[in-house]
């Protein structure tokens, strides 16, 4: 037994964080369902460090030094339980199940309970950074116990990103399904971001009339402000990429039906439950179903459109740097609301989140890292019990600057016909705060109309109803 860790399950991720883990000098048992796979990795990278191969579970748990660390990495949902099912019975009390993948955090949260009874530590842990992040430096969201950390902390801060001053990016979150819950919720930030991206892209294509590769262009210019990120970045190299098979741009020979595999989903879901208006991130997971509707989307192409003329070449550049103005101010609005709902998780289920310590561990690694979740990292340090990113007055005063370019982009974008539901979720996300007074006193006055809900009024305690169908005199209720 002289493994520090172990990794069962050896797909792409598992693969790469198990070769991480040899990289830094820690002895790694590897183990899959399938032997041939973990034979393969050790056949491949096995000069990367050192392995030792198990082929059964029992052998794999015997190679691991006491108390045991075991990292699964599997698909989420039923192929976890059984994983687990498999080897908590060859475990021993203080050991650590450490669950790498997507999971659901009330998934951790039932499996973290059940597994403490039998006095083994499950570590959910939100990982991110795809396959590349995996091998070189992911993002790392560990769950589960204080204790459980202080074992394996040191271990996930190797192996981890590290940001731009050096720290790694990884932090003990909170208790049971905080990290899962706090990956869960990068993932919809993520949704949002990419959305926003999308967005900009169309407006810049069909209302700018720019072609991909000047949008690329445009992209990297951008990347060197203040929208600075991995996302950006990235979205360059696949604008300016062209099909070899056509000679098109990539972007074009691409069916327009994305995809998504349920974190971005589960991150609306879990709002709707707490209340939290995460507008810009459901916007961002009904487009992706909206584009996945083909028949619906034929049955609707002969719809009318508006008959506005795009705007002309002289208009272009001053046209994309206002969009610059709409999609930073609507980040800024995404990260708001993914925040809140981080903030309102951890009110829920107690697990006494630091805003300002998720920040700091996405500034490197993860999908969504920037050189904007530094300054998210220095407001919620300036105050760790900000209400809201934007009752911070840096970013208050950024969307102040923009917000007037934000409003025209929104006309120029319904002028044309061009959908843009994220940059226009933000921006009434952002004007509902704002306003002194919402409908909503109408929508209470309705309420108690036809179904006697009664109300609060404005300059007395209290709750009342208004006698609709007798004389309208007011009663205490
Ligand atoms: C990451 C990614 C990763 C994956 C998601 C999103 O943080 O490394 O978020 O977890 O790409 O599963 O994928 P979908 O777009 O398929 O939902």
């Amino acid at each position: 037994s002289s493994a520090q860790i172990g990794v069962t399950g050896l797909a792409v991720m598992g693969r790469n964080l198990a070769r991480n883990f040899a990289r830094n000098g820690y002895t790694v048992a590897v183990h899959n369902r399938t032997a041939a796979r973990m034979h393969a990795l050790v056949e491949e990278f096995g000069h990367e460090g050192s392995f030792v191969a198990a082929e059964t579970a029992k052998e794999f748990v015997a190679a691991l030094e006491r108390p045991r660390r075991l990292v699964i990495m599997v698909k989420a949902g039923e192929p976890t339980d059984a994983v687990i099912e498999e080897f908590a019975p060859l475990l021993e009390p203080g050991d650590m199940i450490i669950d790498g993948g997507n999971a659901h955090f009330a998934d951790t949260r039932r499996r973290e309970r059940a597994l403490r009874e039998q006095g083994i530590h499950f570590v959910g842990t939100g990982v991110s950074g795809g396959e590349e992040g995996a091998l070189n430096g992911p993002s790392i969201m560990p769950g589960g116990s204080k204790e459980s950390y202080e074992s394996l902390g040191p271990m996930l801060e190797k192996i981890s990103a590290k940001a731009a001053d050096g720290a790694p990016c990884v932090t003990h979150v909170g208790p049971d399904g905080a990290g899962h819950f706090v990956k869960m919720v990068h993932n919809g930030i993520e949704y949002a971001d990419m959305q926003l991206i999308g967005e900009a892209y169309q407006l810049l294509r069909d209302v700018a009339g720019y072609e991909p590769a000047q949008i690329a262009d445009i992209f990297r210019t951008w990347n060197t402000g203040r929208l600075d990120s991995y996302l950006i970045e990235i979205t360059a190299e696949v604008l300016s990429h062209v099909d070899a098979a056509t000679g098109k741009p990539f972007v074009d020979v691409v069916v327009d039906q994305a995809e998504q595999k349920g974190t971005g989903r589960w991150t609306v879901q879990i709002a709707l439950d707490l209340g939290v208006p995460v507008s810009g991130i459901a916007e961002a997971v009904f487009a992706r179903s909206l584009s996945g509707h083909a028949a619906l989307r034929e049955a609707s192409r002969r719809l009318a459109g508006p008959t506005a003329a795009p705007l002309g070449e002289a208009e272009a550049a001053a046209f994309a740097d206002r969009v610059e103005q709409a999609l930073y101010a609507s980040k800024i609005v995404s990260y708001t609301q993914g925040f809140h709902e981080v903030a309102a998780g951890s009110d829920e289920y107690g697990w006494d989140i630091d805003l300002g310590a998720v920040s700091a561990i996405w500034r490197g690694g993860c999908i969504i890292r920037a050189a904007f979740l530094d300054r998210i990292r220095a407001a919620y340090d300036a105050r760790a019990d900000l209400p809201s990113l934007l009752s911070d007055e840096t970013f208050a005063r950024e969307i102040a600057d923009a917000q007037d370019d934000w409003r025209e982009v929104l006309i120029a974008a319904t002028r044309q016909g061009v959908p843009t539901p994220g940059f226009a979720a933000a921006l009434a996300y952002y004007d509902a705060l704002r306003a002194e007074r919402l409908p909503a006193a109408l929508t209470q006055g309705q309420r108690d109309y036809f179904g006697a809900h009664t109300y609060r009024r404005t300059d007395r305690d209290g709750s009342f109803h208004t006698l609709w169908g007798d004389d309208r005199s007011e009663v205490s209720a």
